[in-house]
């Protein structure tokens, strides 16, 4: 493959970038009354803007070819129909077999892998309408009341994530709990007000090697068994969900309790596997698999339209514009919804756990930027705490600014004022402030020339900033998955434009390899000199002063 600055569409962009970089986004609304639709789309009930974006039709353009010129679309093919393309672990990739709900076959080495899919969910449909109903008893003969996920990463995020976001849908019968820390406070805060009686854990880890997990689970089932008493009755309180049977067999859980999936869905893209059971037991079954419709109509647009109206095509290569021609580093995910309080977490791991890479794919090192930092929270409150910096910080922080047209709760005005500052905080970074506009404010309040004269530089908006808008009917089942597959392939597309594999993880071991090793050192209160002087220190001071095990 050629190297990306190479390109000729990449030249293209920095010519471009250069000649793009004096003008204000003001003026290309001023000029062009037409903008908002000519870059906004609507996808079902979602309508993305992008208008609020320092580019033109002739950018949009020079972008797609770029998208063409990496084979964006060849790529796309091999990921569906299950081509190998996760070098680096020699897998190929198929989160999106999860939700093929049109069932068309899909192989992998000469067999299809849809029965298992459907077989697998068929038994989360049963096993969650059975908990559900109470018709799943403890050990006492009670139903359950709590269920607790344990796993961390994938195995946490999507879940928890998607049941908070959906908690509307959710009856009050049973509760949903998520343990992802190592940290035992989690595990005992959860706990403390719970009935093991009633109480159901689902162990969730792709590997089911995972430290923190295996840890918590092996704490659960201590807490668990101190008051059943009874080895036998584990089998009514813990499920297991995992591609590794072996270690589930040795866990202590019976094979006909693990709920199955495969080394093709990586942990970030998991939640549409049976790492989704939470989601099935909060939401039922038919929602859960309204969730998976979402995702799957937003892969069939992916797949199928162009790339000049594919949303998530233009949405990772407006990405790619901030990112390596206006050297963003970072981009923020602002929810105007409550239930997407975790949004910008799970978003943050599918992002920067896929892309963070300084390699390509054939490891050579990399020449220009590659995955951005993402982080976020919900809009109001950030415009109460870190919103000053986006605005009048040098630094450019592109932004995607998602909201609902229906609240589930509404109580008075609220809605109608979280909407307007929605609106309002896109338009105030586009346009910005300037010196005659704020000076001319300052007189009407009645200020001095010589207050004016003072004031006027920190009054100063230079606008100019870019957005995104996702606005959305309503948070349901179906939206949610189609939101989420959005960002998915967005990633998928910026680590296609970079050339890196953006489904393995590397960078995770060395610090897990590390933590294995000074283990054993913290055993006992023997100084340690293995290490550097600052890490030896740390050890030694910690081990030097009280501490828990
Ligand atoms: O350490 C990173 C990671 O492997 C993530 O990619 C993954 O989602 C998480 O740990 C949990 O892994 P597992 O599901 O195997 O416990």
């Amino acid at each position: 493959m050629n190297p990306l600055t190479k390109l000729n569409s990449w030249q293209a962009l920095q010519t471009h970038q250069a000649e793009m970089s004096g003008t204000h986004m003001r003026d290309l609304f001023a000029d062009n009354p037409h903008r908002f639709h000519e870059f906004s789309y609507l996808f079902n009930d979602i309508l993305f803007d992008f208008s609020k974006n320092r580019l033109t039709k002739e950018t949009i353009r020079l972008l797609i070819n770029l998208a063409e010129e990496r084979d964006v679309k060849g790529w796309t093919e091999k990921m569906f129909s299950g081509e190998t393309i996760n070098n680096t672990e020699n897998r190929p990739v198929l989160h999106t077999a999860l939700r093929n709900r049109s069932n068309r076959p899909i192989y992998v080495k000469g067999e299809d892998v849809m029965p298992g899919v459907n077989h697998v969910l068929e038994r989360m449909r049963k096993f969650s309408e059975a908990v559900r109903s109470g018709a799943w008893k403890g050990f006492s003969g009670k139903p359950i009341t709590d269920v607790v996920n344990i796993g961390i990463g994938g195995s946490d995020l999507g879940p928890a994530m998607v049941t908070e976001a959906l908690l509307d849908y959710q009856r009050p019968n049973i509760k949903m709990h998520f343990v992802s820390n190592i940290d035992s406070t989690q595990l005992f805060e959860t706990n403390r007000y719970l009935n093991p009686e009633t109480t159901l854990f689902i162990i969730s880890s792709k590997t089911f090697t995972t430290v923190e997990t295996m840890t918590n689970a092996r704490s659960a089932r201590e807490w668990f068994l101190n008051v059943a008493k009874d080895e036998s009755a584990i089998e009514r309180h813990f499920v297991a969900i995992s591609t590794n049977a072996e270690e589930v067999r040795k866990f202590g859980i019976d094979l006909g309790l693990m709920f199955e999936f495969w080394e093709w869905v990586g942990g970030r893209y998991s939640v549409w596997s049976a790492i989704g059971l939470p989601i099935a037991i909060a939401i039922g079954f038919k929602r859960f698999e309204e969730f998976l419709q979402g995702a799957f109509e937003m892969d069939e647009h992916f797949r199928k339209a162009p790339l000049e109206i594919n949303l998530p095509v233009i949405m990772a290569m407006i990405g790619i514009w901030y990112n390596n021609f206006f050297g963003a580093d970072t981009h923020a995910i602002i929810p105007y919804d409550q239930y997407l309080k975790r949004l910008p977490s799970y978003i943050r791991q599918m992002d920067m756990e896929s892309n963070g890479k300084r390699v390509d794919r054939d490891g050579n090192p990399v020449d220009y930027a590659t995955g951005p930092i993402i982080w976020g929270e919900l809009g109001s409150n950030g415009q109460h705490a870190f919103f000053q910096l986006i605005h009048q910080s040098e630094r450019l922080i592109p932004a995607d600014y998602i909201a609902m047209h229906e609240n589930k709760h509404p109580i008075g005005e609220h809605h109608t004022i979280l909407l307007a500052n929605f609106f309002a905080q896109t338009e105030a970074l586009m346009k910005g402030k300037n010196a005659q506009e704020a000076a001319a404010e300052m007189k009407a309040e009645g200020l001095s020339d010589e207050q004016i004269a003072k004031l006027l530089p920190h009054k100063i908006f230079t606008g100019n900033k870019p957005s995104n808008s996702i606005l959305i009917q309503k948070l349901d089942p179906k939206t949610l998955g189609s939101l989420m597959a959005f960002y998915e392939h967005k990633v998928f597309v910026q680590g296609l434009i970079w050339n890196v594999n953006s489904f393995d993880q590397w960078g995770v071991e060395l610090g897990k390899q590390l933590a294995k090793a000074i283990q054993p050192e913290l055993s006992d209160n023997q100084p340690i000199h293995s290490h550097d002087s600052s890490t030896n220190s740390l050890i030694n001071y910690y081990k030097s002063h009280p501490h828990s095990r």
